[in-house]
């Protein structure tokens, strides 16, 4: 006998997709890996912790040092967040959502998910025995997505809604919202009793920097979740935090001491000494190259049939192409079958979404000039 749930759960599609080593000798734009090499004094500090025996166990929330340089790091001017009551280090942000979701709900309640949304949120929620709705918005010709506030009303009316997850900026679709959107989200949500999660695993990949200051929303049900694994390049450090009201950081540290115990020593000793300036020139220069791969694509497939979802963030593009393929599907089995390039189909990141194709730029600028070249040079009509 297994746990029922697994009946429901499927395995990751990009981990599948980009992550199994025979894809290695394939063009891999599947897996969110970030291709930029982090900053060399994060080898230092890893070494340096290594050398100095820190394989203890640290703190369950992490070292007070650590809690205090994140706080440095990325909520500098954020009053509302004290770091040794509303900050909690986690092992990648992934755990983050999965920590925060048993925490604020109970089996059999509901989380709103707004399409396009991250492949791993479904299979958190139904890891946990919760109930998901699809809040659907509106692609317009500019490739721009809307949502629609009478929309959510309406699930919140049908549906025992107890946390909505915002990804901010979004990946697929490199969507980045309003601090205005998601403080009248928040407030909805705090009519019906229920949590907004925001997931700004990407919030230092903001294409027109100097956004930091939108994403400064705090509030008695609002929980954030982030990591460093995007912006810093280092995703196998699994140094994530959540950030939310004290009671819900006490309850989380709860769950975390029995579950997960600690982060990393050797990570918990890279956020102690991390250099601001480090992390915010080494994302700066992530997000310009970023930029400038999705201006890339964008321009590359202007005026073909091929339309590219409008993004402002991250290092994702959501492709369309329905108008070649039957869907994203089809089109990613003849990407793979023509061409040796592997993607993700848009499926898993929604059903609105099933004739996209997402498309990671993290391989280098002229390599993917080469692919996207290539994709319309044989995409069938
Ligand atoms: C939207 C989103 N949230 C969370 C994560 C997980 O990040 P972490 O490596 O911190 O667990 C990812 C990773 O791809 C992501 O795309």
């Amino acid at each position: 006998m297994y746990n029922q749930v697994l009946n429901d759960m499927k395995p990751s599609a990009s981990m599948k997709a980009g992550l199994s080593e025979q894809q290695k000798v394939m063009t891999n734009l599947a897996v969110g890996i970030p291709d930029l090499v982090a900053p060399r004094e994060i080898s230092d500090l890893v070494i340096q912790a290594a050398e100095a025996q820190r394989y203890n166990y640290v703190p369950s929330r992490g070292t007070k040092k650590a809690l205090q340089n994140l706080k440095h790091l990325l909520f500098e001017t954020e009053d509302a967040l004290v770091p040794d009551r509303n900050l909690l280090l986690v092992s990648g942000a992934k755990y983050g959502i999965y920590l925060t979701l048993k925490t604020v709900c109970n089996a059999g309640d509901t989380v709103v998910l707004m399409q396009p949304y991250w492949l791993s949120y479904p299979e958190i929620v139904r890891s946990l025995g919760l109930n998901f709705v699809s809040w659907h918005p509106r692609v317009d010709a500019g490739g721009h997505l809307h949502f629609d506030f009478a929309d959510f009303e309406a699930l919140v009316k049908q549906h025992n809604v107890r946390a909505l997850i915002l990804n901010n900026p979004n990946n697929p679709s490199g969507k980045v919202f309003s601090k205005e959107f998601a403080t009248q989200l928040a407030a909805m949500l705090e009519r019906a009793g229920g949590w907004l999660l925001i997931d700004e695993v990407y919030r230092d990949l903001v294409f027109d920097s100097g956004s930091e200051k939108e994403f400064e929303v705090t509030g008695n049900n609002i929980v954030r979740v982030g990591s460093l694994s995007k912006s810093l390049s280092i995703p196998g450090l699994r140094l994530g935090y959540i950030a939310g009201p004290d009671k819900m950081i006490e309850y989380a540290d709860i769950f975390n001491q029995h579950i997960q115990t600690c982060i990393n020593s050797l990570s918990c000793y890279v956020m102690e000494n991390l250099e601001r300036d480090v992390f915010r020139s080494f994302a700066a220069t992530c997000s310009h190259t970023y930029g400038a791969r999705f201006a890339l694509i964008a321009s590359a497939f202007k005026g073909s049939d091929l339309t590219v979802l409008h993004s402002d963030a991250t290092f994702y593009s959501l492709v369309n192409f329905g108008k070649h393929f039957a869907d994203g599907q089809a089109a990613c089995d003849f990407l793979a079958e023509k061409l040796d390039i592997i993607a993700v189909p848009g499926l898993p990141y929604g059903s609105d979404f099933k004739d996209y194709v997402r498309i990671c730029l993290t391989l280098p600028t002229p390599t993917l000039a080469k692919v996207f070249d290539n994709i319309l040079k044989h995409t069938p009509l």
